[in-house]
């Protein structure tokens, strides 16, 4: 569900037209709902009542302050994977004790940055981190808690290249090894072991996968406290999909929750899920003015102002945005089979063939739906582009929440080397 619907013709995110957007900022320009953002976030919190589940939003999909601020006012945490991500989830407000720390190349000085920060977990992928870990935390006379990533050798994800649980993915290590790494954190007086992590895909649209997984988990779980360990969390992870199209919908967050739910039945351990994508991708359009139309033998194509370098999922998995008119068709108006490209140099950079769409002029804006996800945060300034803005809406009100970066300020921080005596 979703805040962007026609309202008297107009394409409008809550009660704004995009059409009033645009004047303002110029296009592209990303645009999110606040209302699609807090709904989300709620749906999930409410599936798990009256279990408590600590929901920590994955910043990846939307690093924005303005972005995070809006979930952490509702209670949500945040999965970090650098130390950028916790420097914005603490900006934004998420409060230390409800940041995840996540990845599997994290620094010794990311490490020792998420120590000094008291986040609430650090989730670790091999004994080297481990170790690492162990000797920072020493040497500032700390004790982070720590769970160890799983990997459980069970593929899922919408994608190949965003599939991250199966047995050669770079992430985790085996059930074995990882009851390894905790006994061993659980006899070193610098970590505080709390718990299995695990994360095996995204854009995740069968529960299965998912639920294979947590039970492979929950089984571990057991085995290290009869061994006299105590486990005392558990984080899921993220990769619930999203319907980016008119297929068969994902699982439901309700359903999700509830087979979490059963799988974790009687067992007393606290939760944490780390959805990215299910909260931010329907709260946000990537909107577009056509520079022109060009007619093709074959069929026309449409070229936007908005580019690869704005939006590169079509680009890198082929993914399937739906693309509205910002101005409603009248019902009886032609329909048109558009190749849709963007403006850089890389046929790449195409991001839909033969779709049909009503027939649409040079200077008629479009929006990418479901664009709130690993848009704007996979952006780039390629072929000297500026970088997007950022707006948020609440209710009949807008806020521009990341201005656009010109390529006057790109430049201004690049210099010419001293010349050669
Ligand atoms: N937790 C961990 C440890 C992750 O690696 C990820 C995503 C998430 C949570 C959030 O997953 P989500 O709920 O959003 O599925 N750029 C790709 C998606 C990459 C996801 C990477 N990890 C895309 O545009 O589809």
């Amino acid at each position: 569900m979703h805040h962007f619907d026609y309202r008297n013709g107009e394409l409008c995110c809550e009660e704004v037209p995009l059409s009033a957007i645009a004047e303002a900022v110029g296009t592209p320009a990303y645009v999110y709902s606040s209302a699609t953002l807090e709904r989300h976030f709620d749906v999930f919190k409410n599936a798990f009542a009256p279990r408590d589940v600590l929901v920590a939003f994955a910043v990846k999909a939307n690093a924005n302050i303005a972005i995070i601020e809006t979930l952490a006012r509702r209670g949500a945490g945040a999965d970090t994977v650098s130390r950028g991500e916790i420097m914005r989830a603490l900006k934004g407000g998420v409060p230390h004790d409800r940041i995840i720390f996540s990845g599997v190349g994290k620094t010794e000085d990311e490490l020792s940055f998420a120590i000094e920060k008291h986040v609430h977990q650090i989730n670790v992928e091999s004994i080297a981190e481990l170790d690492a870990l162990s000797r920072l935390a020493a040497a500032r006379n700390a004790r982070p808690a720590v769970a160890i990533r799983v990997n459980p050798d069970v593929g899922a994800g919408g994608h190949e290249k965003i599939s991250t649980g199966r047995g050669d993915a770079k992430f985790g290590v085996s059930i074995a090894q990882a009851e390894a790494l905790y006994a061993r954190a659980a006899a070193d007086p610098h970590l505080s072991p709390k718990g299995l992590a695990v994360h095996i895909g995204s854009q995740i649209k069968d529960l299965a996968p998912l639920e294979a997984a947590f039970r492979l988990l929950r089984i571990s779980v057991e085995r290290l406290r009869a061994a006299g360990m105590e486990v005392t969390r558990v984080d899921l992870g993220g990769g619930l999909g999203v319907p980016y199209f008119h297929e068969p919908a994902p699982p439901s967050p309700d359903a999700y929750a509830a087979m979490i739910t059963r799988v974790f039945s009687g067992l007393d351990v606290a939760l944490a899920i780390e959805p990215g994508r299910a909260i931010a991708a329907n709260a946000g359009v990537l909107l577009s003015r056509v520079i022109r139309t060009q007619e093709r033998p074959g069929r026309p194509i449409l070229v936007l102002d908005a580019g690869m370098n704005d939006l590169i999922r079509p680009a890198i998995y082929d993914a399937y945005h739906d693309i509205k008119p910002a101005r409603a068709p009248a019902d009886a108006e032609d329909v048109l089979t558009y190749d849709v490209v963007g403006p850089i140099c890389e046929t790449g950079d195409t991001f839909a063939r033969n779709r049909a769409l009503p027939k649409l002029n040079d200077g008629d804006l479009v929006a990418f739906m479901s664009a709130g996800a690993y848009g704007a945060t996979m952006a780039s300034t390629y072929n000297a582009r500026a970088l997007s803005p950022e707006v948020l809406v609440r209710g009949g009100r807008f806020s521009v929440i990341r201005r656009r970066w010109t390529v006057e300020e790109q430049i201004a921080l690049e210099m010419l080397p001293e010349p050669t005596p």
